[in-house]
C-alpha cells in the first residue's frame, strides 16, 4: 500500500456537514423508550394536527373534551416542540381510537410543560367516550422562523457532538461491544500468534446508523480483525460516529480509509481518500499513484479513482514515461484515454504510446480489448501531416490494417471536408469524441509562460509549415512589461480543418498578480493571479473555443487545469481545494491551450 511519510502530517477536521446534522436531529427525535406523559398527534397524517394522545401505563390513549380549550392545546403544541396552537379541534373523526381516554376535565393554565403536569381527574378516570376526543392543530414554522431554526439545528448538533462525545467516552448505557483484534507479529510460548485487544463499548442506537456493523442483530458483541498499526485508530473511528469530528493525520488516514470502507461509512472515507490525493504528485515513478488507484478500487471509493485518474490524465507524458507505463492495468489505461482533459503534446504521440503499450501486452491483451484501446483515439485530431506516415511509421498497421484505413480516411475527411458536405453524412456526429480535442499542448495550439522567459511573442512565418499546415518560427522578444506582469502572443489557425487553413488568429495571454494589473487592462478581477486569454477576432459562426489553462508545478507536474470564462480563469490557491495538489506558493508556471471545437 502506501509508503510511510513522516514528514507528511497533514491533518484534516471534518466538520458537521448540513446533511450530519441533520443526521444528528433524527438521533434526538428517536429517542427510544417512550415515557410517561409523552403526546403525540395522531390521525392526520401531518406531525402538527391530530387527535391527542397521551402515553401512560405503556399504551396510548385519548383525551376528552371536557374542559378542553386554547390553554391546554398550546401545552400540548409546545411539548411537541411547535412555536404553538391554531386551534382546537373538536368532534372531528381522526380515525377510531382503540386505546383507553386517559384524561378527562383538564384544567392547565398554559405555561406548563407537559400536559400530565396540569390537573385532571385521574389517569383513566372518566364518563367520557371516544366521539368527545379533542384534536389540536399546531402552529408550523413559518418563512422566518425556519431560517431561524436552521440555525439552531446547526447550534444544537455541535453542542450535541460534543455531548455524545461525553456519553461515548463514559460509556454510561452502552450495550454494544466492538472487539478489534491485531496480531502483533510475536508468537507465543505454544506458537500460537500473539493478539492484543481493545474492548470498546458503545451504544447500539448509534452504531445502527451503519448498519455493517451488525448492532440491531441480536448478539451482544462483535469481533473485528485489522492490521496491528491500524488498530490504535480504531477507538477515534467508533467516536466519530458519535461526535462526526475527528483528527486525521496522514498516517491515521490509511487506516481510517480503509476501516470506513469496511463499514460503509461513505463519507469519512471519501474525506480521507481526499487526503491521500495530495501525495499523488510525490512519487515521479508513478508507482504510489497505480497503487493508490487498485487500493480505490478495491475500497470502492469512487472520488478516490477519479483523483487518481485525472492525475494521470493530467501527467500522461511523464506517465508514459515512467516504468509503469507498460504495466498499466487495460481498464485504467482505457478509463484515461476517454477523456478529454488528457494533457499530451498532441494526438499523434498518443497513439505512438497506446501502440508500445499495445505491443508490450500484446500476448496478455485480447484483440478485442486492443482494438477498444485504438478506439480511444481520437484519428480525426492527429496531426495531418503524421497522419499520412501511419502506414508506414505505425508498429500495429499490418495487424489492424482495415481499422487504420477507415480511420485514417475518416480524419482525412474531417480535415479536408467542408463542415455541411460532413454533415450531409449520417454516420458523421460532432457529438462523437472522436471529434473533440484533448489538451494539447504542442507549440502549435498553446504558448507556455513562465517567471523564467517573462515575455514572450511567437511570429508566424508563412513559408514553413508544421503539422497542421504551418510551422512556426519561434523568436523570443522580451518587450517590456509594467509592473512585472506575464505576457505573450501567439497565432494559430482557426481550427484544425485545411478548409480554414488561411484564416489565423492571434492570442494574446496573460497573467494578472494584482489589482494594478487588472485595471491597468481595463477589467475587474475577482481574485488572483488570474490568467487572460483573448483573440481579437470573431472565428466564424460554428467554431467555439474551449480553451483551458494548464498550471504546472516546479515545472514537475501539472495540478490544475482550469476552464476560461469570458477569456478569464481563476487560479485556485493550493490550500483552497480539496481536490488539487499541494504545490509551493509562487512555483507556477502556465500553458494557454486553444481548443477550437466545431458545433452544428
Ligand atoms: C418576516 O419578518 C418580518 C419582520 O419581522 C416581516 O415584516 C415579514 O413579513 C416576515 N415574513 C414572513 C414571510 O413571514
Ligand atoms: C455482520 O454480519 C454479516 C452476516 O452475518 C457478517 O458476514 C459480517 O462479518 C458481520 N460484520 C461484522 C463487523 O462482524
Ligand atoms: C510473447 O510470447 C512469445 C512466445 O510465447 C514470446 O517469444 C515473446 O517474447 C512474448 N512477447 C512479449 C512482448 O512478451
Ligand atoms: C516516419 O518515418 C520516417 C522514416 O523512418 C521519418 O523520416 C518520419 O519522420 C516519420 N514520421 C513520423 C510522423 O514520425
Ligand atoms: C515530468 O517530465 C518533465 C520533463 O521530462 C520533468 O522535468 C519532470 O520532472 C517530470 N515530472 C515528474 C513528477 O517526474
Ligand atoms: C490559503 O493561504 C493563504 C496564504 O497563503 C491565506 O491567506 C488563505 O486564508 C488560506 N486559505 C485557506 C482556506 O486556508
Amino acid at each position: 500500500m502506501l509508503p510511510h511519510r513522516n514528514l507528511c502530517m497533514l491533518w484534516l477536521l471534518l466538520l458537521l456537514s448540513v446533511s450530519g446534522s441533520a443526521f444528528k436531529l433524527n438521533l434526538f427525535k428517536r429517542t427510544p423508550g417512550l415515557q410517561d406523559g409523552d403526546v403525540r398527534l395522531f390521525g392526520s397524517g401531518r406531525d402538527s394536527e391530530g387527535r391527542v394522545e397521551v402515553y401512560h401505563n405503556g399504551k396510548w390513549g385519548t383525551v376528552c373534551d371536557d374542559g378542553w380549550d386554547m390553554a391546554e392545546a398550546q401545552v400540548v403544541c409546545r411539548q411537541l416542540e411547535f412555536p404553538g396552537a391554531k386551534s382546537v379541534v373538536t368532534g372531528k373523526d381522526y380515525g377510531q381510537a382503540p386505546g383507553p381516554i386517559w384524561l378527562d376535565d383538564l384544567d392547565c393554565k398554559g405555561t406548563e410543560n407537559y400536559l400530565s403536569s396540569c390537573s385532571f381527574k385521574a389517569w383513566g378516570l372518566t364518563d367520557c367516550s371516544h366521539k368527545e376526543d379533542v384534536g389540536v392543530v399546531c402552529e408550523t414554522y413559518g418563512m422566518n422562523t425556519t431560517v431561524d431554526d436552521t440555525v439552531h439545528e446547526l447550534d444544537h448538533s455541535i453542542s450535541m457532538s460534543d455531548e455524545l462525545g461525553q456519553i461515548f467516552d463514559s460509556r454510561k448505557g452502552c450495550d454494544f461491544h466492538i472487539l478489534a483484534q491485531s496480531a502483533t507479529g510475536n508468537k507465543n510460548e505454544d506458537g500460537t500468534l500473539e493478539m492484543v485487544e481493545t474492548d470498546i463499548c458503545a451504544h447500539r442506537l448509534i452504531l445502527s446508523q451503519f448498519p455493517l456493523f451488525n448492532a440491531s442483530d441480536d448478539s451482544p458483541s462483535i469481533t473485528v480483525s485489522m492490521s496491528h498499526s491500524c488498530q490504535p485508530h480504531f477507538t477515534s473511528l467508533i467516536r466519530y460516529i458519535y461526535t462526526r469530528k475527528i483528527d486525521v493525520t496522514f498516517t491515521s488516514a490509511q487506516c481510517l480509509h480503509w476501516m470506513a470502507s469496511k463499514f460503509g461509512m461513505k463519507q469519512l472515507m471519501e474525506d480521507t481518500g481526499r487526503l491521500f490525493s495530495r501525495i499523488l504528485p510525490e512519487d515521479a515513478s508513478f508507482q504510489t499513484q497505480l497503487s493508490l488507484y487498485e487500493y480505490a478500487e478495491e475500497t470502492g471509493d469512487l472520488v478516490l479513482q477519479e483523483n487518481c485518474i485525472q492525475y494521470l490524465a493530467w501527467n500522461y507524458e511523464n506517465l508514459t514515461a515512467s516504468p509503469v507505463w507498460t504495466t498499466l492495468p487495460v481498464q485504467l489505461l482505457g478509463a484515461i484515454l476517454s477523456r478529454s482533459d488528457l494533457v499530451v503534446k498532441d494526438e499523434y504521440f498518443l497513439l505512438q504510446t497506446v501502440e508500445n503499450w499495445i505491443e508490450e501486452n500484446s500476448n496478455s491483451t485480447s484483440l478485442e480489448a486492443q482494438l477498444d484501446l485504438l478506439n480511444r483515439v481520437r484519428f480525426p485530431m492527429i496531426p495531418v501531416e503524421n497522419l499520412y506516415d501511419l502506414e508506414i511509421n505505425s508498429t500495429l498497421y499490418s495487424t489492424f490494417t482495415n481499422v487504420y484505413r477507415e480511420k485514417t480516411l475518416r480524419a482525412f475527411q474531417f480535415i479536408s471536408l467542408p463542415l455541411r458536405k460532413l454533415q450531409s453524412n449520417p454516420k458523421f456526429t460532432l457529438q462523437g469524441d472522436d471529434y473533440k480535442p484533448r489538451i494539447y499542448t504542442s507549440d502549435a495550439w498553446s504558448i507556455g509562460l513562465s517567471p523564467s522567459n517573462q515575455v514572450q511573442t511567437r511570429y508566424k512565418s508563412s513559408d514553413r509549415r508544421n503539422r497542421y499546415g504551418y510551422e512556426y518560427d519561434y523568436r523570443y522578444r522580451p518587450t517590456p512589461s509594467p509592473y512585472g506582469q506575464l505576457a505573450g502572443s501567439f497565432t494559430t489557425s482557426f481550427h484544425y480543418s485545411l478548409m480554414l487553413k488561411g484564416q489565423n488568429m492571434n492570442w494574446q495571454a496573460n497573467i494578472f498578480t494584482n489589482r494594478h494589473d487588472c485595471s491597468n487592462w481595463g477589467i475587474r478581477c475577482e481574485s488572483f493571479p488570474v490568467a487572460r486569454f483573448r483573440n481579437n477576432y470573431s472565428p466564424p459562426s460554428n467554431i467555439v473555443f474551449n480553451n483551458r489553462l494548464v498550471i504546472v508545478c516546479e515545472n514537475k507536474y501539472v495540478f490544475q487545469v482550469q476552464d476560461f470564462k469570458e477569456d478569464l480563469a481563476y487560479i485556485s490557491k493550493s490550500n483552497e481545494t480539496q481536490t488539487t495538489y499541494p504545490c509551493p506558493d509562487g512555483q507556477y508556471s502556465y500553458r494557454f491551450v486553444v481548443r477550437p471545437l466545431l458545433i452544428n
